[in-house]
């Protein structure tokens, strides 16, 4: 396997007016779903990252059939519910958590068996957390187990999908927006209501597209917390989807642009469902200069465009509550809170340490390379920002060890724009899961971002 390092390098001001591409939650669920319609569905502004190909793949391998015109819009013309076909082949679901875990929902109840397998990095992730439920909804698992032997629920995965499934109401032990679209849609070719109840609210992107598509779907605040119903065996039928700019991705010129003196930058048409926006909640309250302008709704999802400028950040203590929020932004917030004068702390965060890498220990060792005082807890981060006497800038020099994590390399390339010694990832080919066009895009606002053999560019 080939690896790319890249190297980042104190930059100047940022300044540019962009869009960052679709949304990858958003991207994975309008494919499945219009697989699952009748007729055709149109998606444009589609993310077309790894992560998201892969779920194409399997979708086609399932029987959906996806064409992408030359104006980069996707048709996908559906099968009805219950109606995929089992795959002739093994599906690869590449580095996604969230492919794996949705589709794996998706089978559950489909008469159907299909093998499922990833990277090594998906091959370590817990896929329990989606087989007991759906499980218990009639679909039988076999799993690879772990080193111990303990499991049985690791990648490559069988699942034979039940002819006959029930519907259930399950109540999350962990907060995961995966597993309850999973358990959703497993609802879909279930007679009857299944019921997701979650103590804490995670993003709804499955709820809103359901909707769109045709489902009946019932919201509920109960004192177990927030319930989701769906009623089963409804008929989609094919729609027109915009997916939104992801806001996990604007994540990484935002931060880029505030801790980078005398930026300005805008970012066009960012995903804004509330669920989602916890880090920019977060900067503002840390005292960046955040603005949401000309707010509307896209294809039933809330939209904005953002204005970022530069400015000193205080630390401050995240409340733990917001963690579903801004769950894939901690490891950038991480870096804006090594920059800030004073101490982040961060708490509730057990989640990282099963994302697509150990994302709690990968940002603390990153951060100690470069200079940072982190200290870390077993779901915990406190990060000594290093304030004005540094002039808010990092130590930095260091190598980062990305564990083939997009959030991670990208993250400590921000984090390089602003190090006094520039700062290098081991491996950035993961950022094509999620933002292809990131070294390109940072590189057109003005940050020096290049891989380590190339050329430095001048005033670097
Ligand atoms: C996602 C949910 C989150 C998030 C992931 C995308 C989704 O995972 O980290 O990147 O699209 O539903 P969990 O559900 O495991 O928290």
């Amino acid at each position: 396997m080939t690896v790319k390092p890249l190297t980042a390098t104190a930059s100047g001001p940022l300044t540019g007016d962009v869009r960052v591409p679709g949304d990858k939650s958003i991207s994975h669920r309008a494919l499945m779903l219009s697989a699952i319609a009748v007729g055709e569905s149109r998606v444009e502004g589609l993310l077309e990252g790894e992560d998201v190909l892969c779920t194409a793949a399997a979708m086609r391998a399932l029987g959906a059939e996806i064409e992408r015109d030359d104006n980069g819009v996707w048709h996908i013309w559906g099968r009805g519910v219950g109606g995929l076909q089992e795959p002739a082949n093994v599906l690869d679901m590449g580095n996604s958590g969230t492919a794996a875990r949705l589709l794996l929902g998706l089978l559950a109840t489909h008469p159907l068996t299909a093998t499922m397998t990833g990277d090594e990095s998906l091959r370590g992730r817990p896929m329990g957390r989606v087989t007991r439920p759906l499980g218990e909804m009639g679909a039988a698992f076999t799993g690879r187990s772990d080193l111990s032997g303990k499991g049985r629920d690791l990648l490559p995965l069988t699942i034979q999908g039940s002819d006959s499934p029930i519907p259930i109401t399950y109540r999350l032990p962990v907060a995961s927006a995966q597993v309850k679209s999973a358990v959703l849609l497993a609802g879909l070719n279930t007679p009857g209501e299944t019921t997701v109840i979650e103590p804490a609210h995670t993003r709804d992107h499955s709820e809103l597209m359901l909707r769109h598509f045709g489902a009946r779907i019932k919201v509920e605040e109960t004192s177990e917390g927030r319930a989701t119903t769906l009623t089963g065996q409804p008929e989609l039928t094919g729609r027109y989807i915009t997916v939104p700019a992801d806001p996990s991705s604007a994540a990484f010129p935002s931060v880029a642009a505030l801790l980078s003196p005398g930026s300005e930058i805008t970012l066009r048409a960012v995903g804004m469902n509330p669920h989602r926006i916890g880090l920019f909640i977060t900067l503002r309250e840390m005292g960046a200069n955040i603005e949401f302008t000309n707010e509307r709704e896209e294809g039933g999802e809330p939209v904005a465009d953002l204005i970022v400028r530069a400015g000193p950040l205080q630390g401050i203590e995240v409340p733990a509550e917001r963690a579903p929020s801004m769950i894939d932004e901690y490891p950038v917030l991480a870096m804006a809170a090594a920059c800030a004068e004073g101490t982040t702390v961060m708490r509730g965060l057990a989640e990282l340490r099963v994302k697509e890498c150990d994302r709690l220990a990968a940002t603390a060792r990153g951060l100690e390379a470069c200079g940072v005082k982190v200290e870390e807890g077993e779901d915990s981060l406190i990060v000594h920002g290093v304030g004005a006497a540094a002039g808010y800038r990092p130590e930095g020099g260091g190598t980062v060890a990305t564990h083939f994590d997009h959030r991670i390399a990208m993250s400590f390339l921000v984090l390089g724009l602003v190090s006094k010694a520039p700062v290098t990832v081991d491996d950035a080919t993961a950022i094509d899961t999620s933002f292809p066009d990131f070294q390109r895009l940072m590189t057109g606002l003005g940050a020096h971002v290049f891989a380590r053999n190339a050329p430095v560019p001048s005033g670097a």
